[in-house]
């Protein structure tokens, strides 16, 4: 029983990431240089502006986690990577950098799901037990995935249109608020009363889809009727009403999915994961409902993208045999 140091690299969307992990739960090392200011400008992730940032920084970012984590490439177990989903211009960067230290350094090379990374984040933070239910709620993703057994994942309910931190950030602009939003309306959430009446997208009985462009559209709409009429929208009882209907949707259909798959369970995952409103409201819910059933909520900063979560997705793999070989090719549309 050997301890296994697994190298994490992830660069899929703005971050460009790279971490070091022991036995897929210790961080040794985990370094994220974020490229949020480049793109805020633009009010989103530009692409081509990804990838070149990825491509600067990403030798310094490996550098700087390796000799943060004390570890050697020698004593290196594998080297995990994101192959998606995600842009394919940001993945290839990670893709070819992990090949080429796979290759200089005969280590064997893993490729991991994004999502499954965000889901792992969970095992930095406590032991996972199955069967388990994740929702996971990013900027790309709003999935709920059901787990029997380590990378073993059914998605049950996944969103018809936009991604709920998705529906936040267009949101957030339409209220004249910096990219990304979701953090920006969750502060303003908590300052401001959810008076305004919004729709809840349910769907049909028993369905754990979501939906959030409806929702988005009333938004932009009682936007520009209360513009037409001359009138001010409160910004903070914007937020507060938007997050209630989203977090509303969220927390009942994990709650209902943990209790139809009797789940021993549930992790929260992903960007929004971070988000005040949801992490109470869950919390909450399942205190009443389910008393018996853990809920895993990692810090802040593993629910954001970073690579600690992908080394310790990576490591699982690894002590599974299962290996990518120097084919391996970024996937921007990979499944789960
Ligand atoms: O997982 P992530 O870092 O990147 C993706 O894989 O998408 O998630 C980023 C998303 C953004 O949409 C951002 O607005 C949202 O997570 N986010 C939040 C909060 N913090 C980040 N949304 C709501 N409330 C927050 N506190
Ligand atoms: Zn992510």
């Amino acid at each position: 029983n050997e301890d296994v140091y697994v190298l994490g690299i992830e660069t899929s969307c703005d971050e460009t990431a790279a971490a070091v992990v022991k036995n897929g739960k210790k961080i040794l090392s985990n370094v994220v240089a974020s490229q949020m200011e480049s793109h805020r400008r633009f009010g989103g992730v530009v692409p081509e502006i990804a990838s070149r940032h990825h491509v600067e920084q990403i030798t310094l970012v490996i550098e700087e986690a390796m000799r943060q984590s004390g570890v050697s490439f020698a004593d290196l177990d594998a080297v995990a990577v994101t192959a998606g989903p995600g842009l394919v211009g940001a993945l290839l960067v990670g893709v070819n950098a992990a090949k080429a230290l796979a290759f200089a350094h005969g280590l064997p090379l893993i490729g991991v799901h994004h999502i499954a990374g965000h889901i792992y984040a969970n095992q930095l933070v406590a032991e996972m037990k199955f069967p388990l239910l994740a929702l996971v709620v990013s900027g790309g993703h709003t999935e709920l995935v059901y787990m029997e057994g380590h990378e073993t994942f059914a998605v049950i309910g996944e969103t018809r249109d936009d991604a709920a931190g998705e529906a936040y950030d267009k949101v957030a602009r339409a209220l004249g608020l910096p990219y990304p939003g979701g953090p920006h309306i969750d502060r303003l959430a908590h300052e401001g009363e959810p008076v305004i009446d919004l729709p809840r997208a349910w769907l049909e009985e028993g369905s754990y889809d979501f939906s959030f462009s409806g929702l988005k559209s009333a938004v932009l709409n009682a936007l520009h009727n209360a513009k037409q009429r001359g009138e001010e929208i409160d910004v903070r009882q914007m937020a507060a009403s938007f997050q209630e209907s989203v977090v509303d949707v969220l927390v009942t259909k994990t709650v209902q999915a943990a209790k139809e798959y009797r789940v021993r369970q549930v992790l929260l995952a992903g960007g929004v994961a971070a988000n005040h409103g949801l992490r109470a409201a869950l919390q909450d819910k399942m205190k009443k409902e389910l008393p018996n059933v853990e809920l895993i909520i990692p810090p802040l900063s593993l629910c954001t993208d970073n690579a600690a979560m992908i080394a310790a997705a990576g490591t699982v793999l690894y002590q599974q045999g299962k290996r990518a070989d120097l084919a391996l090719n970024a996937n921007p549309s990979l499944p789960l």
